[in-house]
């Protein structure tokens, strides 16, 4: 991957007034914008700000057109057949909030994940228990941090009527063996709802061929805008979902006393849409075909096997596992003897201009249930070097020094 060239087509990582861009580590939080992105957003703004899908006037007839070619775009980098399955909404969290609570979950229903999750799957899991009296089924890691097939098997039963889980996790960069999953919990009838928002940004997805139900993304995380969630739902498996908010276009029509829903996706998408997230997302997911998720991958493990490798051989530094960074992509997680992961965080920023996220992930019931304080996260993206890599490594090495 040709990394200076990719660094020129992001504002923020050029030298301002001599002084030099920050590493940015914080990927899996949200990636940095290319130029491109910025100016599809501007462009809306500047040129055609109307409404997609009322108005027939010509700003909007142009807006319309513009989300609908996002929308088969979205599905082509999906693997989706249809771009009807393809609805866009305010971030990952409100696809997750969708289909949990949407899907007709009721009392004694069991719903499976992992021990694992983002609270954006394990919180709407726990209300649901609350409202309906589902029982959630977790299925604990290995002590390897991986995910356990046998104990996944043990935990589907006939009463299983939805797998949520994450496809990779925010916290550690693992993946989930996503084929076997779907084939188990399709053998008991279940459905299977993945939170792929770590996965999209340097995974090639195709929800096709491995016949998930249900998949969720975020913008923000693969060079688009923040505000812009993605929801894949099979076309057979949408029909039987209701949407969390009603209102503006998302109906045929209404009487005063009842109204019908439009088929998915616009009853997913009631109110007035974020059309510039819609545009700048097209334009993100255009960048990323250009660069190839292939080599997006490629060059994360790449950068993680090196910081790995240094890393480990630090005295007090402790990975949080799988050890292997090939089943990390671009993730790391690490504590420092017993530093607070807040404070290394804030020391790499005021001393090295490096940012990282540290805490615990909006992921506390993981920590929770592994007796861990948080942890500092270092997530690469397409625009890191070896030498920033090599600076986060020297910073660690001198903390590790002086506490
Ligand atoms: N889920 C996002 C993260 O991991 C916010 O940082």
């Amino acid at each position: 991957m040709d990394t200076v060239e990719i660094r020129k087509d992001f504002p923020i990582l050029s030298e301002r007034q001599g002084r030099k861009p920050p590493i940015y580590l914080d990927n899996a939080c949200q990636t940095l914008r290319p130029r491109c992105v910025i100016d599809a957003i501007s462009e809306y703004y500047e040129s055609t700000p109307a409404c997609a899908g009322r108005s027939s006037h010509r700003l909007a007839t142009e807006v319309s057109l513009k989300c609908d070619e996002v929308r088969a775009d979205a599905a082509r980098f999906l693997g989706a057949a249809d771009p009807a399955e393809i609805a866009f909404l305010k971030n990952a969290t409100e696809g997750l909030n969708t289909v949990i609570f949407g899907s007709g979950l009721a009392s004694g229903d069991e719903v499976v994940t992992t021990d694992y999750e983002h609270n954006s799957v394990h919180i709407p899991l726990l209300r649901a228990a609350e409202m309906y009296g589902i029982r959630r089924r977790i299925v604990r890691s290995s002590s390897d941090g991986k995910f356990d097939l046998e104990a996944f098997e043990e935990a589907l039963s006939d009463r299983t009527r939805l797998v949520a889980m994450c496809l990779t996790s925010n916290v550690t960069g693992y993946t989930l063996p996503a084929r076997e999953v779907v084939e188990m919990a399709h053998s008991r009838g279940a459905r299977v709802l993945f939170d792929a928002a770590q996965t999209a940004p340097s995974m090639r997805i195709d929800v096709e061929s491995l016949d998930v139900d249900y998949l969720v993304a975020s913008a923000h995380k693969m060079l688009g805008p923040s505000g812009l969630g993605i929801m894949y739902a099979k076309n057979e498996s949408s029909c039987c979902l209701t949407p969390l908010a009603y209102g503006g276009h998302g109906v045929t029509g209404a009487t005063l006393d009842s109204f019908e829903l439009l088929p998915p996706p616009e009853r997913f998408e009631a109110g007035l849409q974020n059309y510039s997230g819609i545009i700048g997302a097209g334009a993100a997911i255009r960048y990323l075909g250009r660069v190839g998720l292939d080599a997006v991958r490629e060059h994360e493990v790449a950068l993680n096997r090196r910081m790995t490798r240094a890393l480990r051989g630090i005295d007090g530094v402790r990975i949080l596992p799988p050890s292997d960074p090939n089943l990390r992509g671009g993730i790391l997680s690490f504590n420092i003897k017993e530093m607070v992961p807040h404070d290394v965080a804030m020391i790499l920023d005021n001393s090295r201009d490096i940012m990282v996220r540290a805490g615990m992930h909006c992921c506390h019931s993981l920590f929770e249930s592994r007796g861990v304080d948080g942890a500092v996260r270092a997530s690469l993206y397409i625009y890191n070097t070896t030498e920033e890599v090599d600076e986060l490594v020297q910073a660690v090495e001198d903390m590790s020094q002086k506490f």
